[in-house]
């Protein structure tokens, strides 16, 4: 197990661990309450910390093997921070047909990340995905809620300089 991220002092970890507290009084901290606990958590966080998990555990009378249990079930849930950007690559069939492998290299290429990973400046998530329903405009991809379709490779540095502001 790693070094806690909620710094060693007891003030920067109550500073620390604020948040999820407040997100906990608004439950009977039951077993029943663990899914949107993690939701809010995540929601505040951004993912879900080692700490966050072993704390929510605690306080909902869980063991922690109880908890990641269900954070590694469910893919909503993040144990690493994630980009401010989620960039998800379609693989689907007609995107597949159409070059997918070419837009998603050029995007690892450009971003030195590969396929679920995330930049070390925090800017970027890259997903490869299924098929995302815009079949028409294949290949796809989707940068958060914008879907860009009918790529080609070249296209890529393009699309992503909109997003490194
Ligand atoms: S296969 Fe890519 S959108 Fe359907």
């Amino acid at each position: 197990m790693g070094q806690c991220q909620c710094g060693n002092s007891a003030e920067s970890k109550e500073k620390y661990f604020a948040p999820l507290m407040k997100i906990l009084e608004g439950y009977e901290k039951k077993e029943k309450d663990l899914i949107p606990v993690l939701q809010k958590a995540q929601d505040e966080y951004g993912y879900l910390p080692q700490d966050v998990i072993k704390e929510i555990a605690n306080q909902l009378n869980l063991s922690f093997s109880q908890v990641y249990g269900v954070v590694t079930f469910y893919s909503q849930f993040h144990l690493e921070p994630r980009g401010e950007n989620i960039i998800r690559v379609c693989m689907g069939t007609a995107c597949h047909v159409r070059g997918a492998g070419e837009v998603l290299d050029k995007i690892t290429e450009e971003l030195g990340v590969d396929d679920g990973e995330t930049t070390e400046d925090l800017k970027f998530t890259l997903e490869s995905v299924a098929c995302i329903g815009a079949c028409g405009l294949a290949p796809v991809i989707m940068i958060n809620d914008d879907t860009h379709g009918r790529l080609g490779a070249d296209d890529i540095p393009e699309i992503l300089a909109q997003y490194k502001e």
